[in-house]
C-alpha cells in the first residue's frame, strides 16, 4: 500500500472508532508523536463538526464555479508529486543541533495539520450524503493523506514517524459549529499556501539556502492547499449569511487568531528562518499581505496588517509568551500565578489589535482565483 492510501485509511478509520480510548496495553508513542499530541495555543488540533448541517450546505447559487473546481479535483495533476526519488531518502538528518530541533518541530507541527485536516475532511466524506460534500471533502481527505503521508517518509529519516494511528485515538478532538469549521479551515489553507510559496519563492531564488529537500515539493504541494481553500470560498460564498452582520465580527476575530498564532510561533524559529535566509518578520508580513489579498474573495473585511500598531502588538504578544513560558518553567504557586498575569496580558493585546481599524471592500462578482504569487 502507498505510504498515503494508508494514512488516508487509518483517517476514515478515525471516523467510527471510539476515541481517546487508547489502552494501556497499546505501546507508548514515541516523542514525535508525543509533541503532536499536545493541545496548546499555538500546536495543531483535531476538530469535529455538526455532520447534518455540513450535509445540508448547498453549493446551487455558485454551481458554474463549482463544476469547474470539481473537475481540477478530478484531474487530479498531483497524482504522483508525493513520491520521492529512492536516492533522496538518506543524509538529509545531518543538520546543526539546534536548526534539527527546530525544523523537526515545524515539520511535526506540519503533519499534526494536514493530518488534522485529513482526519476531519474524511470523517464528513463518510457522514454526509449531499454528493457535493461528499465529494468535495473525500478530494480533500485524499490530498490531506498524501500530504501527512509525504511528511511522515521525512521525519522516519530522522527516525521519529508520527503514529497517526495513535493520534486518532488520543489526541483531544475540538468541536467547532461548521460556520466556525468553514471561517477557521478556509484560512489555514489560504495562509497555508501563503507560507508555502514565500518558503518556495526564497529557495527558488536562493537554492543555497535549501537546507533539506522537502522545500522543493512546496511549489505543487501549495497548490493543492490553494484549491482546498477555493472550496471553502465557494460554500460560503453560496451561503451568504455567514460572511454577513455579525458574523463579520467572528471573520475578524478568526483572521487575528490566526496570524497571532503564526507570527508567535515563527518567532520560536530563528535557526530555522536564519537557515532559510529569512527574517521571520518580513516573512510573516509577506504571508499576511498574501492571504489578504486572497481573503477578499470571501471577506469583505480584512485586517490592516500593515499597520504600525499591528505588528507592535504582535511583537508584544512574543514577549508575553516568553514571560509565560519562564513562569511555566519555574512552576509552584509563583509560576502559575506569573501564568494567569501573562495570559492578561496577551488578551489584553489581543482585545487591542481586534479593534485596529479593518481594511473593507465589497466581495467580486467572479469569486474563483488563481495561485499566482
Ligand atoms: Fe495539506
Ligand atoms: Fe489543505
Amino acid at each position: 500500500m502507498r505510504e498515503f492510501e494508508e494514512t488516508f485509511a487509518t483517517a476514515e478509520a478515525a471516523a467510527t472508532q471510539n476515541r481517546q480510548s487508547v489502552s494501556a496495553r497499546e505501546r507508548s508513542p514515541n516523542e514525535a508523536t508525543k509533541m503532536a499530541q499536545v493541545d496548546t495555543l499555538l500546536t495543531p488540533r483535531f476538530y469535529t463538526t455538526d455532520h447534518a448541517a455540513i450535509d445540508a450546505a448547498s453549493v446551487e447559487p455558485v454551481r458554474r464555479e463549482w463544476e469547474g473546481l470539481m473537475a481540477e479535483f478530478e484531474a487530479d495533476n498531483n497524482d504522483e508529486h508525493f513520491t520521492r526519488p529512492p536516492d533522496m531518502a538518506s543524509k538529509v538528518s545531518e543538520l546543526p543541533p539546534a536548526l534539527y530541533q527546530e525544523f523537526n518541530e515545524f515539520l511535526i507541527s506540519s503533519i499534526t495539520s494536514e493530518f488534522s485536516g485529513c482526519v476531519l475532511y474524511a470523517e464528513l466524506k463518510k457522514k454526509v450524503k449531499n454528493k457535493d460534500m461528499k465529494d468535495v471533502f473525500g478530494y480533500m481527505a485524499r490530498d490531506e493523506s498524501r500530504h501527512a503521508g509525504f511528511i511522515n517518509q521525512w521525519l522516519k529519516d530522522f527516525g521519529v514517524g508520527v503514529d497517526l494511528g495513535f493520534l486518532t485515538k488520543a489526541k483531544k478532538y475540538t468541536f467547532f459549529q461548521p460556520k466556525f469549521i468553514f471561517y477557521a479551515t478556509y484560512l489555514s489553507e489560504k495562509i497555508g499556501y501563503a507560507r508555502y510559496i514565500a518558503i518556495y519563492r526564497q529557495i527558488e531564488k536562493h537554492p543555497e539556502f535549501r537546507f533539506h529537500p522537502i522545500f522543493l515539493w512546496f511549489e505543487k504541494w501549495c497548490n493543492d492547499e490553494f484549491r482546498h481553500g477555493e472550496a471553502f470560498a465557494l460554500i460560503m460564498r453560496a451561503n451568504p449569511k455567514l460572511l454577513e452582520g455579525r458574523n463579520l465580527l467572528w471573520i475578524r476575530f478568526f483572521q487575528l487568531a490566526v496570524f497571532a498564532t503564526m507570527f508567535v510561533r515563527d518567532h520560536t524559529r530563528p535557526e530555522m528562518h536564519k537557515a532559510l535566509g529569512l527574517d521571520p518578520t518580513a516573512y510573516d508580513l509577506r504571508v499576511f499581505e498574501i492571504t489578504s489579498e486572497i481573503a477578499k474573495q470571501v471577506f469583505s473585511v480584512t485586517l490592516s496588517w500593515d499597520h504600525p500598531d499591528f505588528l507592535a502588538g504582535l511583537r508584544r504578544l512574543c514577549v508575553i509568551q516568553d514571560e509565560a513560558n519562564a513562569a511555566k518553567a519555574r512552576g509552584g504557586v509563583v509560576g502559575r500565578l506569573l501564568q494567569g498575569v501573562a495570559a492578561a496580558k496577551a488578551a489584553w493585546v489581543f482585545g487591542r489589535l481586534y479593534l485596529l481599524p479593518v481594511k473593507r471592500a465589497p466581495l467580486p462578482s467572479q469569486i474563483r482565483m488563481q495561485p499566482s504569487w
